[in-house]
């Protein structure tokens, strides 16, 4: 299958590492609440971890600082050798055809390649690869963007498209795919998985940070900042309805254990 060239071209600019370690208000959210949130449901360590769309490795660095053994898989060489470089076990891959076996990792993460697959087939490739490498009875975690939340962005031409057709269409870049979350919920379910929880990783105050920034012109905005806005997001874990106040969110399932039978 082809390697997605539009995809290669668009992180190919930048350092996608820097967008969660730089210090910016909004990447440190992310970065805290993904690794609160997956700690929160991971076998303890060593475990294997499959990171699927791990780009050059900010997640597959703090797992395997903890213990894990993690393998990333992604499709664009730059983030591969990116991740090597700094040590990590990282191959080039598609989240639609993954390469290893059946039942052969404690974890699958898939943090990243939902928002990059707008045709429904290949994300119901990915699930379904994602369940079909997960063992019985592992964990699967995946990223998607919300199609509500940029509707509390004063500052966005298209956020009714987003919100009515999930796509966000550049003209010269990927496409991009906003899910809504009971969609996100029914694709988990669809490829088998259950035990299901979808968290908004930013949570409630994510446009509030955003307009922040341009207001001040500053990325980090200062410990207050960082403390109310996480201590909205975990307030929101305890009320689903406030989930889609938040741009990105964060589905955890399980694969069932053989034997069980998973209740819709
Ligand atoms: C926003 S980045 C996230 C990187 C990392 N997981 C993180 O959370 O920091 C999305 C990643 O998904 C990867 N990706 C895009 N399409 C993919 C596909 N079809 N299969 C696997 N990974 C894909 C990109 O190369 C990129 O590294």
């Amino acid at each position: 299958m082809a390697l997605l060239p539009d995809i290669t071209a668009f992180y190919g600019g930048g350092d996608e590492a820097a967008r969660l370690t730089s210090g910016r208000t909004i990447g440190t959210i992310e970065l805290v609440r993904t690794q609160e949130i997956l700690r929160a449901h991971l076998p303890p360590s060593p475990a294997s971890v499959l990171d699927v769309g791990g780009g050059p490795g900010v997640h597959a660095r703090w797992l395997t600082d903890s213990g894990y053994q993690v393998r990333i898989v992604d499709p664009v060489e730059q983030h591969v050798l990116q991740a090597r470089g700094q040590g990590l076990a990282a191959y080039v891959g598609d989240a639609r055809h993954l390469d290893q076996a059946d039942g052969s990792f404690d974890v699958v993460l898939m943090l990243g390649p939902l928002y990059h697959l707008p045709d429904s087939s290949g994300r119901a490739g990915a699930w379904r690869e994602a369940h079909r490498v997960v063992r019985p009875g592992g964990l699967v975690a995946a990223a998607a963007l919300n199609r509500y939340a940029k509707l509390l962005d004063l500052d966005s031409p298209n956020a009714l498209d987003i919100a009515t057709t999930g796509l966000r269409v550049r003209r010269d870049g990927p496409t991009t795919y906003y899910h809504d979350p009971s969609e996100l919920r029914a694709e988990a379910r669809q490829a088998g998985l259950g035990d299901l929880g979808v968290y908004g990783l930013h949570g409630p105050a994510f446009e509030a940070l955003r307009g922040e920034e341009r207001r001040t012109g500053k990325k980090d905005l200062g410990a207050k900042a960082l403390e109310t806005a996480l201590a909205a997001a975990r307030f929101a874990d305890g009320h689903p309805e406030l989930v889609v106040s938040s741009l990105h969110l964060l589905a955890v399932a399980r694969r069932p254990a053989v034997g069980t039978v998973e209740s819709s």
